[in-house]
């Protein structure tokens, strides 16, 4: 074995790969101090963003974001010491919640289900300014917009300061797929991967994925499949049936031994172009040198162009993201060659060009209708119509 396979191909976006989580020691000092800390409880997303920051997923964050890198965040796409950094991390509570705790504490977090999760040390609470940070990173200030709602209906105060996970727990829905960038590395280099390239998705994998995906995979080392599991909209596809679509896939349309399927278990935003720069900043933490961007990428309803997510890449110096965006075209089944393709490829008019979309997927399915062959593959259109109770017909 050569010396540069021990190395990684990559370095995580600030130069170390962040571990909370705490130690054995560190935990038994947490839980004896429990019962005296002022508790605070997580939502679905906050503790979601927890993990990504104990794991090193968020790297170099180290905590909730103090008010210097929220506002350089939200205005310039910064954090104050001058990385790249596109989405907001920030733990919001209302006043009352914020009332007790005075800078400097310790505060005990809990999830959802009331369960002591994660140890906060209280830096700093600032108010901040909803509207501002809607307009800025979702481009809109429109409440019908899933990620806006969110902000909108978080409480006004960010606590801030670095935080500790009391324990890396497996999660019960995908042990086998919790791959967290320390061990996603590991298996890189184990494989002598150099050149890896990272897939973000939320919906069931259609044809146009399986395209993208295999477009890059023949320029790279090995595929990171990097399906996000934490919260979604309500009309998403939960993350069980998208990862036994992945699963159906990799069993009859993927070389096995150049996919790593593993799940990032991070909140969505659908802040479209700063989601985009978010997620490959994400990937290159878990060791990736390449990230997929497709069309309107992270994107909902129509709110941003089909290409912004691409164009925002070039307000950066590459050498600053260190991960390089793979950007690839509208995918579509084209009639006229019998395959997958985009305009870049295909001499095809617009009406020999079937045109797919995981939203029309789901309509599809609501209407009780299976997705075609040109646009699912027969076995992941089985399952989904198992699952959303369609007649199959394969
Ligand atoms: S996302 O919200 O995670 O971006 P989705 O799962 O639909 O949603 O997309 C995953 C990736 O595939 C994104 O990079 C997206 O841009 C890309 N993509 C989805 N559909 C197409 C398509 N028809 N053509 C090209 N890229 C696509």
């Amino acid at each position: 074995m050569t010396l540069s396979q021990h190395v990684d191909a990559i370095a995580p976006h600030g130069g170390t790969l962040i571990n909370r989580i705490a130690t054995p020691e560190q935990k038994q000092e947490f839980l004896e101090k429990a019962a005296v800390l002022p508790c605070v409880q997580l939502d679905e997303r906050a503790f979601s963003d927890l993990v990504m920051i104990a794991i090193g997923g968020f790297s170099p964050l180290t905590g909730f974001m103090e008010e210097a890198d929220y506002t350089r965040v939200v205005n310039e796409m910064y954090l104050a010491n001058g990385l790249p950094w596109s989405i907001p991390i920030t733990l919001s509570v209302t006043e009352a919640e914020a009332a007790p705790l005075k800078e400097g504490m310790w505060v005990r977090l809990n999830d959802a289900a009331g369960r002591f999760v994660g140890v906060l040390q209280l830096t700093q609470k600032y108010r901040y300014d909803k509207m501002h940070e809607a307009l800025h990173v979702y481009r809109t200030n429109e409440e019908k917009h899933p990620g806006v709602a969110v902000v909108y209906q978080q409480g006004d105060i960010n606590l801030a300061g670095p935080v500790w996970l009391l324990e890396r727990e497996p999660d019960p829905r995908f042990p086998t797929y919790q791959i967290d960038p320390v061990e996603s590395r590991a298996l890189f280099r184990e494989k002598g991967w150099k050149t890896i390239v990272g897939f973000q998705t939320r919906n069931p994998i259609h044809r146009a994925h399986e395209y993208i995906i295999k477009c890059a995979m023949e320029i790279v080392d090995g595929l990171f499949l990097h399906p996000l599991v934490g919260a979604t909209k309500e009309d998403d596809i939960p993350a069980d049936v998208r990862m036994r679509c992945y699963e159906i896939m990799l069993e009859h349309y993927f070389p096995k031994d150049r996919v790593i399927l593993a799940i990032n278990p991070a909140a969505m935003r659908y802040a479209g172009p700063r989601e985009a720069i978010f997620h490959a900043l994400v990937r290159k933490n878990y060791g990736c040198t390449h990230f997929i961007v497709g069309r309107d990428h992270a994107g909902v309803g129509d709110y941003y162009g089909t290409y912004d997510a691409q164009y925002i890449f070039d307000e950066f110096k590459p050498e600053d993201l260190g991960i390089t965006p793979l950007k690839f075209e509208h995918a579509f089944y084209c009639t006229r060659t019998q395959s997958m393709a985009t305009t870049k490829t295909s001499p095809s008019s617009p009406e020999e060009r079937i045109h797919l979309s995981g939203t029309k997927v789901r309509a599809l399915l609501r209407n009780g209708e299976l997705p075609p062959p040109e646009f699912s593959r027969p076995e992941v259109a089985a399952e989904l119509a198992r699952v959303m109770r369609v007649p199959a017909q394969v």
